[in-house]
């Protein structure tokens, strides 16, 4: 499946449309259409559902250390803006950007690679000179590089040093191939090469991915949206949007234990939107500037946590196969030790090879991450400042500790669990499994994108799109047709409808070929079509379908709400 065709599919069956598109659209914001509310809310409600609520805490789950008990919050966007200065955001929460001196476009100096993999201009010089993304060559065809640089690359890439000035960079190149005759180019290095007018001064360039500029030196961007408070808009008004949700639950810790029964091992979970100014969002909905996660806090006893870390990452990457992206497009990645932070001893992440991805990468949908007492800590303790606060015109407490380190104040709060069993006195350890809802949704969409061929009205074989969705996720689970719109079928099945109605989301359809409203009910994932026809009048049965198998069965009229309930079961 090319990512097109599900993008057009979105657009034309009402699942996702680009926010403010009437004005040209929002780059990095999505607005979800009829379809596309039904399923995100259908995803948040399964995992809601499976995580907490479902969850029975009087059965120790297969697997787990001990009995636990699950609870929900759902916390404000904007909190006080020292939670951001001690969890680490404020200092830390920074991607490295480029911007390109001749369109001023900016991107994220780690995409670049993959921007240029994917941009028009390099497919245009590639096509021109007869090669691939992947090859190396002995030999450069300065002539077809001149020629491209003269004709067509004067559109597509007007920024390029090549096209700007040619004669110099094919200069440079020339000076390459016969200073180093044995060593192939690669595409990178050409580009490179391509790229740069002045490599005395400079070195080698990088080129926009956009019109072929060169491009900045990365530097660091926060990745907070960021408001004011009330009418002064000044520093000490500043606020930010959260960029996670994992913080309303460390800074309510206590709330929850001091107004629940709960105890350790227990966990917080919450759904709600983040909000981060990514620099380059890419790839529909995957990398956005506002999207929804869903995070479960777990704390444990520092001595279990291990154990507790194992059963999670296995219990998350169960939950998406059990919703249907089970397949090698599924992957669990464990972290190797080098990528861990100092205090988590294990991070996995849950990975979908989206299709937009090159062959053989994946993308994160999930990391469930071993905390140790980091978050806790902080939140009572404070954190050290990772860079001079002098420059941040910070309106905010910093102290120095002991060592005369500046510090982000923390709360103060205790945030020490007592055991009345084992009259311990211990910061929990935390294991987080956070994921994207949005990121959830677009990988179910992507697996149940299906193509195949069914017989049309005439008996030729056509082309059908289906959405394969598992039956918990589809947006609508039954629709109700009445073959033609006469002889007291609308009004039967309208009946039916209305029995449905209590029970699932129904859509109901009396226009047009009963044909076509299948293959509209097949795109939207739909799994059962119910049909009233002649044979209805005469002995009370409908014709059910199923949108996967494309079988037909017929069952009396009042059997239809039982039979219909129990399949989606
Ligand atoms: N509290 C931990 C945390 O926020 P993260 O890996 O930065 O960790 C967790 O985010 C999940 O949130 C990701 O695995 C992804 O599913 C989702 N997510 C993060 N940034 C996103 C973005 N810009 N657009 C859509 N989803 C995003």
């Amino acid at each position: 499946m090319e990512m097109d065709q599900l993008v057009a599919l979105c657009k034309r069956r009402g699942f996702l449309f680009q926010s403010s598109e009437i004005y040209g659209g929002l780059q990095g914001f999505w607005d979800y259409g009829p379809m596309g509310v039904e399923l995100k809310r259908n995803v948040r409600e399964a995992w809601w559902r499976d995580m907490v609520t479902g969850h029975n805490e009087l059965v120790i789950p297969p697997g787990a250390p001990s009995v636990f008990e699950m609870v929900g919050l759902d916390c404000a966007i904007i909190m006080h803006p020292q939670v951001w200065k001690v969890s680490g955001h404020y200092d830390l929460f920074h991607d490295f950007m480029q911007s390109c001196r001749q369109c001023k476009k900016l991107m994220r100096a780690d995409h670049v690679g993959e921007m240029l993999r994917e941009s028009e201009w390099v497919a245009s010089l590639g096509t021109a000179l007869q090669i691939g993304p992947t090859e190396h060559h002995l030999v450069v065809d300065g002539g077809a590089l001149m020629k491209w640089a003269k004709t067509k690359g004067r559109k597509a890439a007007p920024g390029l040093a090549l096209v700007r000035n040619p004669e110099v960079t094919l200069s440079w190149l020339a000076e390459r191939v016969a200073t180093n005759p044995g060593q192939p180019l690669g595409i990178g290095e050409l580009l490179s090469y391509v790229a740069t007018e002045q490599l005395n001064q400079t070195g080698l360039q990088m080129p926009c991915p956009h019109c072929g500029g060169d491009l900045t030196e990365p530097r660091e961007f926060n990745l907070m949206f960021e408001s004011n408070t009330g009418a002064v808009r000044d520093e000490s008004s500043k606020v930010f949007l959260r960029p996670e949700t994992a913080q309303g639950i460390f800074v309510n810790f206590k709330n929850v234990l001091d107004s629940t029964r709960v105890g350790i091992p227990f966990g917080i979970a919450q759904i709600g939107k983040s909000f981060r100014n990514e620099i380059t969002p890419r790839n529909f909905t995957f990398r956005s500037r506002e999207f929804e996660q869903m995070e479960i806090e777990f704390f444990c006893h520092p001595g279990q946590s291990l154990a507790w870390y194992k059963y999670w990452r296995d219990r998350r990457y169960k939950w998406y196969t059990d919703l249907g992206l089970a397949g090698e497009r599924l992957r669990l990645r464990d972290h190797t030790p080098d990528e861990l932070s100092h205090y988590s001893v294990g991070t996995a992440d849950i990975e979908y090879a989206f299709p937009f991805l090159a062959a053989g990468e994946f993308g994160e949908l999930e990391g469930v991450a071993h905390r140790g007492d980091f978050d806790l800590r902080s939140h009572m303790e404070g954190k050290l400042v990772h860079e001079d606060p002098s420059d941040k015109k910070s309106p905010l407490v910093v102290e120095k500790d002991a060592e005369g380190k500046p510090r982000h104040r923390g709360s103060g709060k205790d945030m020490n669990y007592f055991d009345d069993q084992t009259k311990q006195r211990f910061i929990p350890h935390v294991i987080e499994p956070s994921a994207g809802a949005d990121r959830a949704t677009l990988a179910f969409l992507c697996e149940a994108y299906t193509e195949d061929e069914v017989p049309d009205e005439t008996g030729k074989a056509a082309k059908r799109v289906s959405l394969k969705l598992h039956p918990r996720l589809a947006p609508v689970k039954a629709a109700v047709f009445p073959l033609v719109k006469k002889d007291g079928m609308p009004e039967v099945a309208q009946e039916i409808y209305a029995a449905l109605k209590p029970f699932m989301n129904v859509f109901y359809d009396e226009k047009g070929a009963v044909g076509r409203r299948y293959r509209r009910q097949d795109e939207v994932g739909t799994p059962y079509c119910i049909t009233v026809d002649g044979d209805t009048l005469k002995d009370g049965t409908v014709t059910i379908r199923d949108r996967d198998s494309l079988k037909q069965w017929r069952t009396k009229k009042e059997d239809v709400v039982a039979e219909i309930r129990e399949r989606l079961r």
